[in-house]
């Protein structure tokens, strides 16, 4: 049970915890702060929030567990800043989709300021973004990835699984290079593959789409800032997926040319096993 939670970023993500961990009767009260006003303000009249706060020393200061929710490029930052006027005792957590550069600048620089700061990963989301996104369920049957440090407290760590868990996520545990490796090539390539796919083609394309290009574009949608900063903090792993994909395109490109069909309908079953087994 958390008493006071401060929820920092308001949006698709921060509004779905707000409403998950409400559902669940697993905190007594839900501080909310944004950047930006209009989600603030939103965040509190769709139930997300208990109060609003426009200052982050406000919200923070008596919160027991703050989740940072925003764009990767400012949490590192943002923990750093809040850090100064954390309670005695206080738990940190994100939700950032890559975590290499975040833990390792907040790791540095944390040391010796008093909230224990234990980096997560929801794997649950969608195209859309901002609280009107939120769900109260997003979370429920979704794995969460934790990142702790070699140092992090046992109790803090518990503390942070049980909130997830709260919101019907499962754990699993990855150090923070591994999960960058791992998300490279299963959130952060789809997402770069859907986008340079719907970009190719043109608006007289449009009225002849149906369920197979929506289905592989569909995080196409997603806003195009959040996931250029997720590509720039992730750049090296995802070069390396990227390369993976490439010569994988390069297979099926020379078998197509040397008109060898059962190299092709062997990498299309070989990828059909898989994704079978991805529900
Ligand atoms: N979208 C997804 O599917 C998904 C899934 C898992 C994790 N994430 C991660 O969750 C985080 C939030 O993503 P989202 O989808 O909720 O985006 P969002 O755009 O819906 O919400 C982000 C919110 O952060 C606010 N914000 C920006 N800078 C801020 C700052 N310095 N201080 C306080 N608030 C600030 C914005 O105003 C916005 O309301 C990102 O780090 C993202 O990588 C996203």
């Amino acid at each position: 049970m958390v008493e006071t939670l401060a929820l920092i970023g308001t949006g698709m993500i921060g509004g779905s915890i707000g409403l998950a961990c409400k559902k669940a009767g697993h905190v007594k009260r839900i501080i909310g702060y944004d950047t930006n006003p209009e989600s603030l303000e939103a965040s509190k009249a769709l139930g997300i929030c208990d109060s609003i706060e426009y200052k982050l020393e406000d919200a923070i200061k008596e919160a027991d567990l703050v989740v940072f929710s925003m764009p990767v490029q400012a949490i590192a930052e943002e923990i750093l800043r809040a850090a100064k006027c954390a309670k005695e005792g206080a738990i940190f957590t994100d939700t950032g989709s890559t975590k290499a550069e975040i833990c390792s600048l907040v790791k540095e620089k944390l040391l010796g300021m008093a909230p224990v700061y234990v980096p997560a990963h929801p794997i649950a989301g969608s195209e859309k973004n901002g609280p009107t996104a939120a769900s109260e369920v997003l979370f429920k049957g979704k794995l969460t990835i934790l990142c702790p440090f070699e140092n992090t407290p046992a109790w803090a760590l518990d503390k942070v699984a049980s909130f997830w868990q709260a919101m019907g996520a499962r754990i699993e545990k990855l150090s923070p290079e591994e999960h960058d490796k791992i998300f490279a090539f299963t959130s952060h390539l789809p997402h770069l593959i859907a986008y340079a796919l719907a970009g190719l083609l043109e608006p007289r394309h449009a009225p002849f789409t149906a369920g197979g290009f929506r289905d592989t574009t569909r995080v196409a949608g997603s806003d195009p800032a959040l996931w250029t900063e997720i590509f720039k903090a992730n750049k090296g792993p995802l070069l390396e997926a990227l390369k993976g994909f490439q010569e994988g395109l390069h297979k099926i490109e020379s078998s197509l040319k040397s008109n060898d069909f059962n190299a092709l309908q062997g990498i299309l079953t070989k990828a059909q096993q898989f994704r079978r087994k991805v529900q």
